[in-house]
């Protein structure tokens, strides 16, 4: 027999009002009504009918809870649950990963960052305040969104849509790079408006699609007011709370996001066995017959193992064909003519201008459309790619690369060409990038390679084998405007 005393039935109750309280759209308050009722109603049979019935409702509600979480919660592999319109994404808490990394990774450069980064602006107090700031919703207009909305670490600083979503579920215009090795970028963002992490992390707090503060000052003076800040100001840089110091901490926390040791770095450092044979082969073919080098790495001419890329421009026919560019390059040269960075933002992030590319910032017309070549650690875990989030995998990437897209395309990149990699030698550079993947991002790797995988078993928009094994194609010559 279900023998509650009165006090059970209670907590029986109270916990029933409470897994109802968690679960919006439900019908229990009624259940739990019809059971209070009976619950505190004389009959003896009728109260051993109904805490057995409560005790069930409260199974099955448990059960329900656990299901709709599993719907609405994002699983870090493919794309994000939907958002209601007008809602900025959840805010992310703080991880394991989103922990600064070690320095003794293999395949950590140790020589470059030497370069890069003066340790002494990397105090443990700086760090620590960064990091904090980088997860602060008080920095946008409303509180409702901080950097890790969009650079989730869970999502290796991603997140996981086609182009982000800001303050009041404001949808932007391009997809968000991985914060991860960001600190090796000379340029910042896709169009290399800024060129270092200070001056990058100013720009989203007042974009109007992204954290929304009225002006930087506002969000200062937001973060001014919280007495924990204070003292970590003063602990981290010996002033009171500013805003120079304010970039200063997220840029030195940043600063500690490298990300290395992956199979492939593994396999660089003598394991052969590190990497698949398919792997192998793929890193062949990237720096030959699929002529991946041209642009991932820091010179034609020679492999490159730690950020694979050139930290350079190029117009690789990415969104290209959907746009009438020339009208929308004359409209950017007059409402960019005074080259206002916070203009040139805006413009990025919140207009059709954005295609423009790297145009938008030195206005030369063999810029337009071209875009910041990006590093590929962690590729695999940071989709959906190109800097309009336009592709689902890395197949739909590689299928573009193969036909050397964008026949009709006058900006083309010279060294975009027909390919005519077989659907082997697809796979096996597939493979090769999926080997760029850090341990800690394994799992997640693992499964979103699963889906891709089936993904493309299905679907390949992108594929065109008659281009791909065909001539190269006559390029038509740019009109002046
Ligand atoms: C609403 C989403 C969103 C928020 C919030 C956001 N970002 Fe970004 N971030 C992006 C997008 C999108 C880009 C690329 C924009 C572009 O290239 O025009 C980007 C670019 C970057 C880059 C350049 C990376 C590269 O490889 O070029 C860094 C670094 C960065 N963000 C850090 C931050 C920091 C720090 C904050 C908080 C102060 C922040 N972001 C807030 C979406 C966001
Ligand atoms: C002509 C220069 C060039 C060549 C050649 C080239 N890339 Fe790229 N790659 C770029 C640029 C530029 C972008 C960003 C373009 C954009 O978003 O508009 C890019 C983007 C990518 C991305 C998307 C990354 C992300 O984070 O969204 C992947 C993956 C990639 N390239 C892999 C390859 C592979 C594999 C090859 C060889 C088959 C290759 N690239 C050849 C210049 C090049």
């Amino acid at each position: 027999m279900l023998g509650l005393g009165r006090m059970k039935r209670r907590e029986l109750l109270d916990s029933l009002n409470r897994v109802a309280a968690d679960r919006r759209r439900c019908e229990v308050p009624a259940a739990t009504e019809v059971l209070a009722k009976m619950l505190t109603s004389g009959a003896r049979t009728h109260r051993i009918y109904a805490t057995s019935f409560a005790a069930l409702l409260l199974l099955s509600l448990i059960f329900a809870v656990v299901a709709a979480g599993a719907v609405d919660e994002d699983t870090g592999v493919g794309p994000p649950p939907t958002l209601a319109p007008g809602q900025a994404p959840p805010l992310p808490k703080p991880s394991p990963l989103s922990e600064p990394r070690s320095s003794s990774q293999v395949g950590f450069p140790t020589v470059l960052t030497g370069y890069v980064i003066s340790p002494s602006t990397l105090g443990p107090a700086r760090v620590a305040l960064g990091q904090k700031l980088f997860f602060e919703a008080r920095l946008s207009g409303d509180g409702t969104v901080a950097c890790a909305t969009c650079h989730d670490p869970a999502r290796a600083f991603t997140d996981g849509r086609p182009v982000s979503v800001g303050i009041h579920g404001r949808i932007g215009q391009r997809n968000a790079p991985t914060v991860l090795n960001a600190l090796y970028n000379k340029a910042q963002f896709w169009d290399g408006r800024v060129s270092t992490l200070e001056q990058q992390a100013a720009l989203p707090i007042t974009n109007p699609f992204e954290m929304g503060s009225a002006t930087i000052d506002d969000a200062v003076s937001r973060i001014a007011a919280d007495q924990d800040y204070q003292t970590q100001f003063m602990q981290a840089f010996g002033r009171a709370v500013n805003e120079q110091d304010m970039l200063s901490a997220i840029a030195a926390y940043e600063r500690t996001l490298a990300s290395f040791d992956s199979p492939f770095d593994h396999f660089i450092a003598g394991d052969v066995s590190a990497i698949s044979n398919s792997s192998r082969r793929g890193w062949e073919l990237f720096n030959g017959k699929a002529r991946c080098h041209l642009c991932h790495a820091l010179t034609d001419n020679q492999p490159d193992i730690t950020l694979l890329m050139d930290n350079d421009f190029h117009n690789i026919g990415i969104g290209i064909l959907r746009h009438h560019v020339a009208p929308l390059a004359q409209r950017a040269e007059r409402e960019l003519a005074q080259g206002h960075l916070p203009a040139i933002d805006t413009v990025a992030i919140t207009s059709e201008m954005s295609v423009l590319g790297r145009f938008l910032v030195t206005r030369m017309q063999s810029d337009i459309a071209s875009f910041k070549t990006p590093g590929l650690r962690n590729v695999l875990v940071t989709g959906p790619y190109f800097h309009d989030g336009s592709m689902q995998t890395l197949w739909d990437v590689m299928d573009h690369y193969n036909k050397g897209d964008g026949v009709t395309n006058p900006g083309l990149d010279k060294d975009m060409q027909p390919l005519a990699l077989k659907e082997p030698e697809i796979d096996d550079v597939v493979a090769f990038l999926t080997s760029l993947t850090s341990p800690q991002y394994k799992a997640i790797g693992d499964q979103e390679y699963a889906r891709q995988l089936a993904l493309s078993k299905v679907s390949r928009p992108q594929r065109d084998t008659t281009r791909a094994f065909g001539p190269r194609p006559q390029q038509p010559e740019p009109s002046p405007f």
